[in-house]
């Protein structure tokens, strides 16, 4: 017999089948904007909670509970994989993450390591295993890592950037040294995602969160073939489990990132869907995509956006409703749940 989770929404969803209703959940679902997780967050550093499986599952765990969306995500961070690669990676606190020793040259790409296998990070695989074995069993929950280039650029600018400079002037620079620079990243998150399958997650998504500050041409040729390698990759490895490829910024790379892979593309808000689900065409699922600072409106403003980004795609099999990016630390939570409301409302 199939497990419950196999008839999920988002499951259903995800295959192209239709649903009863809409499933929804949001990015950064577990985070800052929920005062039981900032609690948390002042008896333990982010660090040291993305290394505690238990707490990590309670977290994922009581948010679903709290929101009552149709999904889990595995609670964790995108660039915990660069750490057992050779990259020093810290949260001080303010200004978002640090890589102590970042890839600059053809030398440092050399020296970055190839993830062999979950050594290092057996504590996400731990993680899945909790969190899938404290849910319900008619929810799924979604893995995730980072898409080659959104990994590379944190490991080349060694934290946020507004320009990426460093990044391009290393893929302009020295094309072989970026290939050889993202042919790794791109096995690295290949396997990882596979450990986190292997451990319980229903489906995964690749976050490629900077890639938009790329246009269409470079991304066919700096980008595409190494982020198509890890789908290819995952299909090879379980063809079953949904992939979902997320980015943001540049509406003109929407057709590419579906020739890149990916069952479902996640898309941010700079699209409407309608003209988002005709750029990746009828052979994918979309997710997506309400503005994350519309959550900052009030409850009514709230219900009239989402009836208003849902109406159009309605009846159309392969929908799953989420922001166009992460919830911000300061959405009210009453404002994610009329969110998640306005979306079950939806026939
Ligand atoms: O509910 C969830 O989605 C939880 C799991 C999750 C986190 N980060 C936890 C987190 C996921 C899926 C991520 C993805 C992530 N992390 C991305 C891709 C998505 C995106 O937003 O584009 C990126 C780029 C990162 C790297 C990262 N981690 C940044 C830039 C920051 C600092 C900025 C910020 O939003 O805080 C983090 C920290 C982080 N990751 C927090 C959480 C809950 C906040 C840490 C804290 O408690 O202070």
């Amino acid at each position: 017999m199939l497990p419950a989770w196999h008839h999920s929404l988002l499951m259903k969803a995800a295959r192209r089948e239709p649903t009863r209703r809409i499933p929804v959940w949001l990015m950064r679902q577990a985070g800052r904007y929920l005062p039981e997780y900032r609690a948390l967050r002042r008896q333990l550093d982010f660090l040291a909670l993305c290394k505690d499986p238990q707490r990590c599952a309670e977290v994922a765990i009581r948010t679903v509970e709290r929101l009552g969306v149709d999904a889990a995500i595995l609670f964790s961070d995108l660039l915990l994989i660069l750490e057992p690669m050779g990259l020093g990676l810290e949260f001080p606190g303010s200004g978002g993450p640090r890589l102590r020793n970042p890839i600059r040259s053809a030398f440092d790409v050399d020296r970055l390591r190839e993830l062999p296998g979950m050594d290092g990070l057996e504590f996400v695989a731990e993680a899945v295993r909790r969190t899938r074995a404290g849910l319900p069993d008619h929810l799924p929950l979604i893995g995730f890592a980072g898409a080659p280039f959104t990994l590379a650029a944190y490991a080349v600018e060694g934290g946020p950037s507004r320009d990426y400079r460093l990044t391009k002037s290393l893929m302009y620079t020295d094309p072989g040294a970026w290939d050889a620079l993202l042919g790794r990243l791109a096995r690295s998150v290949a396997r990882y995602l596979a450990a986190q399958i292997d451990a319980g997650a229903q489906a995964v998504q690749v976050f490629d969160s900077w890639v938009g500050c790329l246009g269409a041409d470079d991304y066919r040729h700096y980008v595409l073939p190494h982020s198509r390698a890890v789908f290819q990759a995952l299909q090879a490895f379980r063809m079953d489990v949904p992939a979902i490829h997320f980015a943001t910024g540049n509406p003109a790379l929407l057709p590419l990132l579906g020739e890149a892979g990916g069952s479902i593309i996640g898309v941010d808000w700079r699209s409407p869907l309608e003209d988002a689900w005709r750029a990746v065409g009828d052979s994918k699922g979309l997710q997506g995509n309400l503005d994350p600072a519309v959550l900052l409106a009030s409850p009514a403003e709230i219900r009239r956006r989402v009836r208003q980004m849902i109406e159009p795609v309605r009846g159309r099999a392969g929908y799953i409703a989420n922001l166009g990016h992460g919830v911000l630390p300061q959405t009210p939570v009453e404002n994610v749940l009329a969110m998640v409301d306005a979306v079950h409302e939806f026939e």
